[in-house]
């Protein structure tokens, strides 16, 4: 794992772009365009973004949103590609075993050189899979190493986290484009209860210095 994350900050240096996003991988055309819902969805801890999960959250978010309008302009950035994983030590058997197996086909494996080092394979499924549920997966029954396909911003953005485990909600408002005088990071976490109430659990900041702060708890 740390191999592949030290061969990840290397694979930035080279592809980082003026767009604000990117990734080791270029082929966006390959990727999945879900909404915000589906992408929760799927961080939360689902393997797939379920129509009923989903549609849970996009009733979460909307009840959130309404009732406290001082987070209804942060909106989620995603974290990493779905339906889509790295792995720098997967062989070729390997390969043709994961496409005839319920978790495929495999729609592409692209082998990116990263010489002097080795190759890191990108593979794409034909499901909008969670990377690191899939991950987990894939290591305990095929025993490759995988890792998620990290989408890298250049500054700290906005950004909503869902736990499925306890139903809560953290929205965060990122420090933005900045250099100096970064403001602090706020954020909020909301529980939504078996009525689908929405009520903030607590709300704080973060300051630049790292130090978490406490500022509101209820
Ligand atoms: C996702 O959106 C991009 C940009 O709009 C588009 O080029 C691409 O074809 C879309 N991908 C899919 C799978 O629909
Ligand atoms: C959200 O965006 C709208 C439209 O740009 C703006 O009028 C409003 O003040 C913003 N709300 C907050 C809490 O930033
Ligand atoms: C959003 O927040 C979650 C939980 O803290 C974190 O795992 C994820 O990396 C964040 N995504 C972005 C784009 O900052
Ligand atoms: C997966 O299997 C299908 C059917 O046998 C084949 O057409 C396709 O080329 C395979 N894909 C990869 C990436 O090996
Ligand atoms: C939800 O679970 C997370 C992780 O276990 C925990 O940090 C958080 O405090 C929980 N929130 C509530 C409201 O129970
Ligand atoms: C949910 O609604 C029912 C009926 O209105 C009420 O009795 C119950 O206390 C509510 N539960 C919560 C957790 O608010």
């Amino acid at each position: 794992m740390s191999g592949i994350n030290i061969l990840a900050s290397i694979w930035v240096i080279i592809t980082i772009a003026g767009c604000g996003q990117t990734t080791r991988h270029g082929q966006e055309t390959m990727t999945y365009n879900l909404t915000e819902s589906e992408y929760l969805s799927l961080e939360g801890g689902s393997l797939l973004p379920l129509p009923e999960l989903t549609a849970k959250v996009s009733k979460d978010l909307e009840e959130i949103r309404s009732n406290f309008p001082v987070v209804r302009n942060i909106t989620h950035n995603r974290k990493w590609i779905p339906g889509q994983v790295l792995s720098t030590k997967i062989r070729m058997e390997q390969i043709d075993q994961l496409n005839s197996s319920s978790y495929g086909p495999l729609t592409n494996v692209e082998k990116i050189d990263v010489k002097p080092f080795f190759f890191i394979s990108v593979i794409s499924f034909n499901k909008p899979y969670s990377p690191p549920v899939l991950c987990e997966k894939l290591e305990s029954e095929f025993g490759f190493p995988c890792t998620p396909n990290i989408v890298y911003y250049e500054y700290e953005v906005d950004n909503i986290s869902y736990r499925m485990s306890n139903s809560t909600y953290i929205f965060k408002k990122g420090t933005g484009m900045c250099k100096d005088n970064c403001e602090d990071r706020l954020l909020w976490e909301f529980l939504i209860d078996n009525n689908g109430t929405a009520s903030l659990v607590k709300e704080w900041s973060i300051p630049q210095n790292g130090e978490r702060v406490i500022i509101a708890k209820k």
